[in-house]
């Protein structure tokens, strides 16, 4: 069950290898997060992230392997999950692919690739676990966004595409949801220091994962529906937003 102050005792991370998913977790654990089904896709990955969260003190770790690119994996970590946890108290949406913008690499089956990790896998999951929690009668689901889909930029304009469609998805799932106990609260994070964006020049007002790990708590316990990462993001992509587009193009990566 969820407590007052919002903290979840069970939860489902959906990219279980995720550096920024893990640090959201753990600091739930310090709270009294209990029970974990990590989802993913790299055996080894999975198995050392669980041992990071037992550390960290979760109860019950269960491994379940899943490409959110495909059906069947979906379908099975649904079943998985049920049978693991009973109901599911925080659904925490991380799956993502940076990939690449580059013309001469950007291959229609890593086109498809990219939106299934960052857009329609994502998506089906949360839908899937949406309509259980709406039958529960409560439930919270945390989607990892990125401001990269709020004016999707030529540098990443293929992750920044996926992100658009899953904030818009997740916006409407939201209110979709409304009546029913179960909040959707949408995370958009700007640069952040880990694997994904390892290698490259941190842009301005970037953070670490323990900020996000940060930011996501405040909003479970606020009930927040919409975080900046830092919280400058949010005034800054407005007036970007308002930016002519001659002009947004020529901006530096
Ligand atoms: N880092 C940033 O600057 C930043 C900024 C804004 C938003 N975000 C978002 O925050 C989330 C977490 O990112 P992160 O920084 O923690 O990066 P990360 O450590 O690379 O996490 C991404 C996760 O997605 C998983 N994944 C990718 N494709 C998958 C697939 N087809 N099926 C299942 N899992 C798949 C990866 O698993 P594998 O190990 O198997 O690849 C990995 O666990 C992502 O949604 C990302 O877009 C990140």
């Amino acid at each position: 069950m969820i407590d007052a102050t919002g903290m979840p005792q069970s939860a489902v991370l959906l990219g279980g290898s995720s550096e920024i998913g893990l640090e959201v977790l753990e600091a739930l654990a310090s709270r009294r997060l209990e029970r974990v089904v990590l989802a993913g896709r790299d055996p080894a990955g999975l198995a050392s992230a669980g041992e990071r969260l037992e550390r960290a003190g979760v109860r019950q770790v269960h491994l379940v392997s899943c490409d959110v690119g495909r059906s069947e994996d979906i379908e099975r970590l649904l079943e998985e999950t049920e049978a693991a946890l009973g109901p599911v108290d925080l659904l925490v949406v991380a799956t993502g692919l940076l990939g690449t913008a580059d013309l001469d690499r950007l291959t229609p089956a890593l086109v498809q690739e990219m939106f299934a990790a960052n857009a329609s896998g994502p998506a089906a999951v949360t839908a899937g676990f949406a309509r259980r929690m709406a039958s529960q009668g409560y439930g919270r689901i945390v989607v990892l966004s990125s401001v990269a889909g709020l004016r999707v930029r030529r540098a990443n304009f293929v992750y920044g595409a996926g992100k658009a469609a899953l904030d818009g998805f997740a916006l409407g799932l939201g209110d979709a949801l409304a009546g029913t106990g179960v909040a959707v609260t949408i995370v958009r994070p700007g640069f952040v220091r880990t694997r994904m964006t390892a290698g490259m020049k941190p842009a301005p007002l970037s953070s670490e994962a323990a900020d996000v790990a940060r930011a996501v708590l405040g909003a479970l316990e606020a009930d927040r529906r919409v975080v900046y990462v830092p919280p400058a993001l949010g005034p800054a992509f407005l007036l970007l937003r308002l930016l002519p587009r001659p002009v947004f193009r020529r901006l530096p990566g």
